[in-house]
């Protein structure tokens, strides 16, 4: 692949704009408040995509809470497609028995990945586990999971920006778009 230096030129089409995604956290925030109010909350993301939604989403969130981060890499798969092979580079650093978790997703796609997280966490027998995620992508589902939280359903196109990648480029735009097929299949 080769390294992009105009960001926005691979970018065919703005899907939401930085208002639209500050505007979607904020009420995500209250919802998750109100929800959760008199308890103590855990926020469960996973890095490299989740990390601007998490910080925005924990700061419009007004109850104490910790959070945990975990990475985990899919096996296989192309540049666009996952696997369903989840390795974990990160664990959590800190138990979570007993504790209410919300798990915080950039994105669900295939359902693979979120599938394997929920499994697993759930064996570290938290009190409730619940997911967040900021957008989802009902078009490709493989496996059902009830997301309790989702910011925004998008069609079934591959997207960059607010911290979703590809090949590790574009975390940084402010926006979510679409990418040029060009700039995937070069
Ligand atoms: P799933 O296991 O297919 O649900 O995929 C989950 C992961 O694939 C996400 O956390 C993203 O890292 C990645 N992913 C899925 N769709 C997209 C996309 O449109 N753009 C960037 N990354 C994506």
């Amino acid at each position: 692949m080769k390294v992009t230096q105009d960001l926005l030129a691979d970018v065919a089409e703005v899907l939401l704009t930085e208002e639209q995604i500050a505007g979607k956290v904020a009420e995500l925030g209250q919802r998750i408040s109100a929800d959760y109010a008199g308890r103590e909350l855990t926020l469960v993301s996973v890095l490299k995509g989740s990390l601007p939604f998490m910080a925005d989403l924990m700061r419009r969130i007004s109850l104490p809470l910790r959070i945990d981060l975990m990475e985990v890499s899919s096996y296989g798969g192309t540049g666009t497609e996952s696997s369903g092979l989840v390795r974990i580079l990160k664990d959590l650093s800190a138990p979570i028995e007993g504790r209410d978790v919300l798990l915080v997703e950039d994105i669900i796609d295939t359902g693979l990945t979120l599938n394997y997280l929920i499994r697993y966490l759930k064996g570290k027998n938290p009190r409730s586990i619940k997911v967040c995620s900021l957008l989802d992508k009902p078009a490709r589902r493989l496996v059902e999971i009830p997301i309790d939280y989702v910011g925004f359903e998008i069609p079934d196109a591959f997207v960059v920006g607010y911290g979703l990648d590809f090949g590790e480029v574009y975390r940084n735009l402010r926006f979510v778009g679409v990418l040029r097929p060009e700039a995937y299949e070069s």
